[in-house]
């Protein structure tokens, strides 16, 4: 392809590291999309003729049938998707085939091509996280009700209703499809046509392309789009953010399916067993959700670390953007995938989770909470009233509502026997009824918002 100014040809070893068509033939259909919408506007504008662009655009459309027949020849000769494609549409046309890169450089070329690819990205990673919150949805609304021990520092601190918890992973992944679709939304502007790096003489129409590809416009500087990976590493922070999302979900199911927690069955689908141990069923998918999380990370470091310091324009550094991109996309789709599975098909079990809110003291707080209502006590005494409390029930080893009142009321004589009514963990959670709170009622009222935003009602 370039041959002209070169008295032989490359080594071995410049063939090797400069071939990207092992990786890069994951873009041949965006490739020869944006070759056909290329190639339209060439002949809308008479820099090619009608004759040879229909030319050329029906032999691009025999060479996608024959890639997506038999896949993409992998020649290091022809180094990339552009050149592999543009190689054998030569051979299926002849001549007029060499018309098809007027105007046009593999660098706005590859620019374009990898913005359509990551832009897909975008839907598929959007469309599997609104099914991962129609899962936690519709078991949170089940589970409205169902009393758990909440943490914090992984210590028992207040009962929570377990759809409360499972809503607040739905609100993290409605903040992951926003930043999915920010990406997207910014990303969707046309290189095509920035050719090399300083634009072409040739009387293009840049908004025809940009149109045919469903970008909202042109780009505004051809150095900046022939060098600019920005959209690759926006999509790579989102999907690590939502990574680091699901691992922290994925971290909950295996603490949860831990004999000591017996919180949740997991489905055997999803499990594995031990080749020694009979007993076993391990949480491997859930555990590599929360490896695979680095990996994520991993891709978007590295492609940060690429680009840093490339001054303009494109630098062949920049090929290198692309395994990251692919690993981790491939990567997200599976961990979506693994923990909306868990989501729906996981047997909460809902009588463990209780008795767990019952250990602890979850409930001390409402002590002192009741005594600044009904004692009209400050919050600091009756935090102090309710450590005594505690400290008592703790040296005879029995829950806060089964010590009599007497003995309550040698702590305080403020107390009376009205507190047993909020000891309970039913009551705990009913109390905590303020906007985004715990309390089932609340929680019903967020599930329903949900399902009308996800199109359930
Ligand atoms: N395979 C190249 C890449 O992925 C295509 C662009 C090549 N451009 C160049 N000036 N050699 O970046």
């Amino acid at each position: 392809m370039w041959g002209g100014r070169f008295a032989e040809g490359p080594s071995a070893i410049m063939r090797e590291i400069n071939a990207s068509i092992p990786f890069d033939k994951a873009l041949w259909r965006q490739d020869i999309a944006a070759s056909k919408a290329h190639v339209a506007m060439l002949g809308a504008q008479g820099i090619v003729s009608v004759e040879d662009a229909a030319l050329i655009s029906g032999g691009l459309d025999q060479v996608a049938a024959e890639y997506e027949a038999s896949g993409v020849p992998e020649n290091w000769d022809l180094e990339d998707i552009h050149m592999t494609t543009e190689s054998r549409l030569a051979e299926l046309i002849g001549p007029a085939a060499g018309r098809l890169h007027t105007a046009r450089s593999r660098n706005d070329q590859v620019a374009t091509d990898f913005r359509l690819w990551v832009r897909d990205a975008c839907e598929q990673a959007d469309a599997g996280l609104a099914a991962l919150q129609r899962a936690l949805v519709i078991r949170a609304g089940e589970h409205a009700g169902s009393i758990m021990p909440g943490f914090t520092h992984l210590q028992t601190a207040q009962p929570v209703t377990l759809g409360h918890h499972l809503m607040a992973y739905y609100e993290m992944v409605r903040r992951d499809r926003s930043r999915f679709a920010d990406a997207r939304a910014r990303m969707n502007e046309s290189p095509l046509g920035s050719a090399a790096l300083a634009g072409t003489g040739f009387p293009i129409d840049r908004a025809m392309t940009a149109g045919a590809l469903g970008f909202d416009r042109p780009t505004a500087n051809s150095l900046d789009s022939v060098s600019d990976r920005d959209f690759a590493l926006d999509y790579l922070m989102a999907a690590s953010q939502c990574a680091l999302h699901l691992s922290r979900l994925a971290e909950e199911f295996i603490i949860w399916a831990s004999q000591p927690f017996g919180f949740v069955r997991l489905p055997d689908s999803l499990s594995t067993g031990s080749s020694i141990m009979p007993q076993k069923k391990n949480p491997d998918a859930a555990e590599l959700v929360r490896g695979h999380a680095g990996r994520i990370i991993g891709s978007l470091t590295s492609l940060m670390i690429t680009m840093k310091g490339l001054p303009l324009a494109y630098s062949k550094d920049m090929q290198d953007d692309k395994p990251p991109v692919f690993e981790a996309a491939g990567l997200l789709t599976l961990c979506i995938a693994a923990m909306t599975g868990m989501v729906e098909a996981t047997t909460f079990r809902t009588d463990r989770m209780r008795a767990a809110a019952e250990l602890g003291y979850a409930t001390a707080t409402d002590l002192a909470d009741w005594l600044v209502r009904q004692a009209n006590i400050p919050f600091r005494e009756a935090h102090h009233i309710t450590g005594a409390a505690v400290k008592l029930a703790e040296s005879r080893g029995v829950a806060l509502d089964q010590l009599p009142l007497e003995d309550l009321q040698a702590i305080d004589p403020r107390i009376d026997e009205r507190v047993y009514g909020a000891l309970s963990v039913e009551a705990s959670v009913a109390a905590r009824a303020s906007h985004g709170g715990t309390a089932p009622d609340q929680v019903r009222l967020r599930v329903a918002e949900a399902r009308v935003a996800l199109g359930l009602e």
